[in-house]
């Protein structure tokens, strides 16, 4: 199993292009169950989840056909794949593929919605709380649809002429309910309006694509969609969006090392809050022709309190970064988490550096010491393991990070794009 070795204490320097995110590609790749046109996506960034969800669409009957060279655009290595399902082969999504992917369990729209009927194994994913599907089951049955629970499986059938549109509102914010029911609704009979949607801008990014493939969807990236069912969808063109999850992280690494670093193709927009909160850390973090540049002052770090809260308030997915770099503030930091209730797997790994961290309930209370010191750590789910590779970076001396693979599914090149800064980081193979 690979590990990664990093030895700690170089402030960086130099360019790290951002990737397209991810979260924004695994439910675009998604939509294109939903025509029997091609659905190409530009800037897919190269990461095992993302060749997972290829398998797994595959298996529905789309045809995935990828850029036979990756092109270098702007230092990175973004790719254009091209998706089609002429007809779908296959309604059943199995439980040894979903079960290694969450998002994977979003083809559940898509399927129920073009073909009538989906039988989708219940998920798993980060183990980062229980995660339930309640507000899947009962959006898709607001929409007409009858839902079973059978044997680990979801067993939905759509009534007899399709889905049909209703006013549904969501109980909780969830992304991934938030596009299950845009993509469901834009193939049903007459009007669906949410309300409590996701504003996510990956919620807005997949908009933008069902509309550029003939969707009637309004008000994305406010609490209310208003969407027009039609009776087809078409193929279409679209860039996925840069990772802001990915932007926040190397932005926090920064303010955590020191240095001055450009992080190209990416949208200071995106990230309004984590920026803010980045600033008040005392890094500074300007927008700049094409992405942003963040410089780090390394040891005078600012406590900075933070809470999670669905878009556009703190994300959650970059609670653990952010609790690396408040390790090391001068002062005390609380970090309270509302999203995910098992979301704090990193304070004991970090701990092992060194860090300060007692738990009281969704708050953690971060003591900033002066120094962190190399250590093994574990990797727990995706976003805590890049919180220790930050931290690593800032400890002294050598830090492995053990179980790497979570890292693979979220981060493209992270190696290679710290290297290249001045970062002492290298993945040994066994
Ligand atoms: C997505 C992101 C993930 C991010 C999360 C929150 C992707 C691939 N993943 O995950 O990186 O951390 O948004 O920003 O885009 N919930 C329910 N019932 C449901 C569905 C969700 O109670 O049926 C709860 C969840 O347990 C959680 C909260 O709603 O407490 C938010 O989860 P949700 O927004 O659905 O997360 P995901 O879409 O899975």
């Amino acid at each position: 199993m690979d590990r990664i070795r990093i030895v700690g204490g170089n402030a960086l320097h130099g360019i790290i292009p951002i990737s397209g995110a991810k979260n924004a590609a695994l439910p675009l790749m998604i939509a294109s169950l939903l025509t029997s046109d091609t659905l190409t996506l530009e800037n897919v960034p190269h990461l095992a989840d993302v060749e997972l969800l290829m398998r797994i669409l595959g298996n529905h009957g789309v045809d995935v056909a990828v850029n036979g060279r990756r092109e270098r655009q702007s230092g990175s290595y973004a790719r254009t794949i091209h998706f089609t399902c002429r007809t779908i082969v296959d309604t059943t999504a199995p439980y040894e593929l979903v079960s290694k992917m969450r998002a994977s369990f979003w083809v559940l729209g898509p399927l129920l919605a073009r073909e009538g009927k989906a039988r989708v194994s219940l998920p798993g994913g980060c183990a980062i709380g229980t995660r339930p599907v309640d507000l899947f089951i009962d959006g898709l049955s607001a929409l007409g649809a009858n839902i079973e629970i059978d044997a680990g499986y979801i067993d939905a059938t759509a009534p007899k002429g399709g889905l049909i549109g209703a006013t549904y509102t969501f109980p909780k914010v969830s992304v991934g309910a938030t596009h299950v029911m845009m993509m469901a609704a834009s193939l049903a009979r007459g009007t669906t309006i949410i309300h409590n949607a996701a504003r996510e801008p990956e919620v807005v990014d997949l908009a933008n694509c069902l509309m550029a493939m003939g969707a009637k969807i309004t008000g994305a990236g406010t609490a209310t969609l208003t969407i027009e069912g039609v009776a087809s969808l078409h193929g279409a063109r679209h860039r996925v969006l840069p990772d802001r999850i990915e932007t926040g992280t190397y932005a926090m690494a920064v303010a955590m090392t020191g240095g001055d670093v450009t992080l190209e193709g990416t949208d200071i927009t995106l990230l309004d809050t984590a920026v803010e909160a980045i600033r008040r850390a005392g890094a500074e973090v300007m927008a700049v022709d094409g992405g942003i540049r963040v410089i780090g002052h390394g040891d005078a770090i600012r406590p900075v309190d933070i809470v999670t809260e669905p878009f556009p308030g703190f994300p959650t997915d970059l609670q653990a970064q952010f609790m690396g770099l408040m390790t090391r503030a001068q002062g005390v930091a609380h970090v309270t988490e509302t999203i995910f209730e098992n979301r704090f797997m990193h304070v004991q790994e970090l701990a092992r550096l060194g860090a300060k961290i007692t738990l009281n309930g969704q708050t953690a209370r971060i003591e900033g010491v002066s120094r962190l010191r190399g250590a093994q750590v574990m990797a727990t789910d995706l976003r805590a393991s890049v919180s220790l590779v930050i931290a690593g970076l800032a400890a002294e001396g050598e830090t492995i990070v053990n179980r790497v693979y979570h890292l693979d599914r979220g981060f493209e090149r992270l190696e290679e794009k710290l290297t290249r800064c001045g970062a002492i980081v290298e993945r040994i193979s066994d």
